[in-house]
């Protein structure tokens, strides 16, 4: 592949799948398009021209933007407004502009140049009320599903890609299935290559987070830096559960994926840490304390937030089956990880990410 194009490629994940295909491919001309939107992705940007990825300050919003890139073989769709909170109380502007205007953008680019599209979408395309319907169980620490369910798509082992659509899933994932859609049309009516990743939570080094995202970094950092936390809604009691990918597990399945594009065209897997790698967020304080050596005050709000969900686990079964991927991080790496990050770059990542 001569060419490869990673737009939000100074994000967390576009960066490290920036950086780690061209370290995979060296020969390969690797092109990262940001617009900077994400505060601290521009501290990606030293380690970026370090590692010989091409970066280019563009916005998806504007064609004009992508025109002048030339061919691309290959384009990794990793520029987003990702959190599941934008446009609620506000304008939906942004996230349907660049969530789904933009990919449409990166769409029409790659139907005119042949090029094949990676689409990293997300778990959150299923809708929340029929998650928060599912049969659960309450433990000490945590929610889990029960082992019996009436709904298609969902097991012990977590949710397929079986699991029903119909229903509101916030506008963050109605912008991301849209884009699915889309992208199937073009495969249809232009013989586009393209696949879908349906991601669940993405965990690791080098995540911005904030409130509405990214809860692993924030966890760890308030932990780190100091700074209150909150469990809010499902009782306060910080049972809500979600699965947690390692970055490094995800390119590792980038890296597969990119090799085998013909195969692997017109699929769209679940990807996540599955049941194995999951936790709580009271299970993460308790993680992120013992690995700080950190103390800090959890407040509780029993109130349910917009756009949450009590718990999420992806059935990995299908994207094992066709790639003979699965995640090989556990949950104590993620966190550790993550906390090794912030204690060795405290004076650049603490005015982002300090309370
Ligand atoms: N992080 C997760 O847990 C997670 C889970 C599921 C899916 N995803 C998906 O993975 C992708 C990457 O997410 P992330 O976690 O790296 O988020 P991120 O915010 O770290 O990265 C997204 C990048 O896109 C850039 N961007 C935003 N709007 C843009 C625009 N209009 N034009 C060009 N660049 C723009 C931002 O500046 C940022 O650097 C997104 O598509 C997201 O929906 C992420």
């Amino acid at each position: 592949m001569d060419n490869v194009l990673i737009t939000g490629g100074a994000g967390f994940v576009g960066s490290a799948l920036a950086i780690g295909v061209k370290s995979n491919h060296p020969r390969t001309r690797v092109i990262a398009l940001d617009n900077l939107k994400r505060r601290g992705s521009e501290l990606n940007l030293p380690r970026l021209r370090d590692a010989g990825v091409d970066f280019v300050h563009g916005d998806i919003r504007n064609p004009g933007d992508l025109e002048g890139l030339g061919g691309v073989d290959l384009m990794l769709e990793c520029s987003a407004e990702p959190s599941v909170l934008a446009g609620y109380g506000d304008s939906p502007g942004y996230v349907i502009d660049t969530n789904l205007g933009g990919t449409i953008h990166c769409l029409e680019f790659a139907r005119k140049r042949g090029t094949a599209m990676i689409f990293l979408s997300t778990s959150r395309v299923y809708p929340m009320k029929a998650l928060n319907q599912l049969n659960f169980v309450e433990d000490a620490t945590r929610f889990s599903l029960a082992p019996e369910q009436t709904v298609a798509g969902v097991s012990e082992n977590g949710i397929s890609e079986d699991f029903p659509l119909a229903g509101p899933r916030s506008l963050y994932g109605a912008t991301k299935l849209a884009s699915e859609l889309i992208l199937e049309e073009y495969r249809e009516a232009y013989g586009l290559r393209g696949l879908v990743n349906r991601c669940g939570v993405i965990a690791g080094p080098r995540q911005m987070g904030k409130v509405d995202q990214g809860v692993v970094a924030l966890w760890a950092a308030r932990h780190v830096y100091g700074g209150s936390l909150s469990y809010i809604g499902y009782g306060g009691a910080g049972k809500q559960v979600r699965d947690l990918l390692h970055i490094d597990d995800l390119l590792d399945l980038i890296l597969y994926q990119m090799d085998r594009l013909e195969e692997l065209d017109g699929e769209t897997f679940n990807v996540g840490g599955g049941a194995d790698i999951s936790a709580s967020l009271c299970e993460l304080t308790d993680l992120c304390r013992e690995i700080s050596g950190n103390t800090i005050e959890i407040g509780s709000e029993a109130e349910d937030r917009p756009g949450d969900i009590r718990l999420y686990i992806t059935d990995n079964a299908r994207v094992t089956g066709r790639t003979g991927w699965r995640p090989k991080k556990d949950l104590r790496t993620i966190v550790q990880d993550t906390v090794s990050w912030l204690e060795s770059n405290e004076a650049q990542l603490k005015p982002i990410l300090g309370p």
